[in-house]
């Protein structure tokens, strides 16, 4: 086979990967964009997408996500995907988790598992305007819910103004800002990207940068008898 015709058909086969590959990546990076977009406050747009939502963010659990099972709960009601936030679990006086990393879009979701607690802000971004659920003389019992979409980036701290003495305080990160050995397990979907979606697209830029690096090599030593040296 001449070197040509060899490139040729190298070039062929890896297009044809590349071509393959595309369709799975678009896809997802599809679905994955108009979660983020109708997050901000939406219900309406999103609604048709929620299944595939769900689908990827239970997949993201299972491969990267091993702390607690309470970190993340697939396609609740929106766009964006939801986190969960146990308050007070088991009578303790904690959010669980306390620090929170999320994308912009993504609803965090209270849920108070014991009685007289509530979730204020101390501190966010300028323009947040996040009220939180309660006051210093508002509390919530077992049952309670309260959820609420994130979209300015930044850190958002709060407390259970009851038990902030004792600890009672948390941390939402929006964006990719901050760290901790929590913030590292969601790296991933901080980006703003699908888990899978990430893979796509790194396998497909090193098929480009293989087939790239081996036409490379084979111009400059990979000269066969039947050719002179043209390239140079
Ligand atoms: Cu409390």
């Amino acid at each position: 086979m001449k070197r040509r015709d060899f490139l040729l058909a190298a070039s062929g086969v890896a297009g044809g990967t590349a071509a393959a590959a595309a369709p799975a990546g678009a896809q997802q990076t599809t679905t994955s964009g108009g979660g983020n977009e109708s997050g901000g406050n939406g219900t309406s747009g999103g609604q048709t997408t929620a299944a595939g939502a769900g689908n990827q963010s239970s997949g993201n659990q299972s491969s990267g996500n091993q702390s607690s099972g309470n970190q993340s709960q697939g396609g609740g009601g929106g766009g964006g995907p939801t986190k969960q936030v146990i308050v007070g679990p088991g009578g303790d006086l904690v959010f669980d988790p306390d620090k929170l990393p999320i994308t912009p879009g993504t609803t965090v979701k209270w849920v108070w598992e014991s009685n007289g607690h509530n979730v204020v802000p101390e501190s966010q971004p300028e323009g947040a305007g996040w009220e939180g659920s309660g006051s210093a003389s508002e509390l919530f019992d077992s049952g309670h819910t309260y959820s609420h979409t994130f979209s300015t980036p930044g850190e958002y701290a709060y407390v259970c103004s009851p038990h902030k003495s004792a600890g009672m305080t948390g941390t939402i990160t929006v964006g990719s800002a901050g760290g901790g050995g929590a913030a590292a397990e969601a790296d991933p979907e901080e980006m703003g990207v699908p888990f899978q979606a990430h893979y796509v697209g790194i396998a497909t830029i090193l098929m480009v940068m293989m087939s790239l690096l081996y036409t490379f090599f084979f111009l400059k030593y990979g000269e066969s008898a039947h050719t002179s040296g043209g390239n140079r």
